[in-house]
């Protein structure tokens, strides 16, 4: 693939802050023009405004994610406004922690509508435009509560699911020139960890330090740790790593 000829166009979902934010900027400094996708477009000024900073191009464009007349209005916005894009990194995500005897079913529902659900519609109105360049990468945030954690059976199964999701795309798409991947991080600061800190009655900072204890490398993580990991497999020397999940978690399960 020529970058010369061929338009390289990255679709960052959740893009408006966090793990999102730090990875869009990285793709934009990877060269990708990209897309920064969020439930509120004003939310992702920000963002737009970092990447251009450095000197790379980006587009707002709102969404939600779990929504498919949502997801396909955003993807031709991106199509008509961008390209047609070749990487998608499937980021947006909630949390709706609790125990299983007192979770609703909109708990349930909410959390895997976003993260699974979410998923599935962005891979299935991006894939078209990487089949036809026979050349596309996908990245899952997956999650070390995939293994399982208290407090949160709606997001452990969503995150377990997504790995399932990505091992399947994986192997729909190879031949298409199409790797699918999930990267699975253990405890990064951002608003959602900050989130499960009040839940728990914790300051951020005790919990933080509380989590860098109980992980091998003693520290927590940061956005951009994820960042990197994203960034290696949209590589386009990594074409032949697919279906794979990668823990990033300071630990071999955070
Ligand atoms: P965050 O809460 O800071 O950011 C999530 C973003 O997703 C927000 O900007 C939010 O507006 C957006 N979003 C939520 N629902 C959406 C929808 N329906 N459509 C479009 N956008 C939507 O979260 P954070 O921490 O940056 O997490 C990013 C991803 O990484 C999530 O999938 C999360 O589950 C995963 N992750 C985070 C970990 C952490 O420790 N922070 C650990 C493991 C996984």
């Amino acid at each position: 693939m020529s970058e010369a000829t061929t338009p390289r166009v990255a679709v960052v979902t959740g893009a408006a802050r966090g793990i999102g934010a730090a990875t869009a900027l990285r793709l934009a400094a990877d060269g990708y023009a990209v897309a920064v996708l969020d439930l509120d477009a004003e939310a992702c000024a920000g963002t737009v405004a970092a990447i251009e900073e450095q000197g790379g191009r980006a587009l707002a464009v709102a969404v939600d994610v779990s929504d498919g007349d949502s997801v396909t209005a955003a993807v031709a916005a991106v199509v008509e406004q961008l390209g047609a894009p070749v990487v998608l990194v499937n980021n947006a995500g909630i949390t709706r922690d609790n125990l299983l005897f007192k979770m609703n079913e909109n708990e349930w529902d909410s959390v895997l509508d976003v993260h699974l659900r979410g998923a599935f519609l962005m891979s299935r109105a991006c894939q078209q435009h990487m089949v036809e360049a026979r050349f596309g990468r996908i990245v899952n945030l997956s999650s070390t509560a995939a293994l399982g954690n208290r407090g949160q059976a709606n997001y452990s199964a969503a995150k377990a699911g997504m790995q399932g999701l990505t091992k399947t795309l994986a192997i729909e798409l190879g031949q298409f020139g199409v790797t699918a991947n999930a990267v699975a991080p253990g405890f990064i600061v951002t608003e959602m960890t900050a989130k499960t800190a009040e839940r728990v009655g914790m300051s951020f900072e005790d919990f933080q330090a509380a989590a860098a204890a109980k992980t091998p490398v003693r520290r927590v993580g940061r956005p951009e740790d994820i960042a990197q990991a994203v960034s290696f497999f949209a590589r386009e020397e990594a074409g032949f790593v697919t279906g794979q999940v990668l823990y990033v978690a300071g630990g071999p399960r955070g």
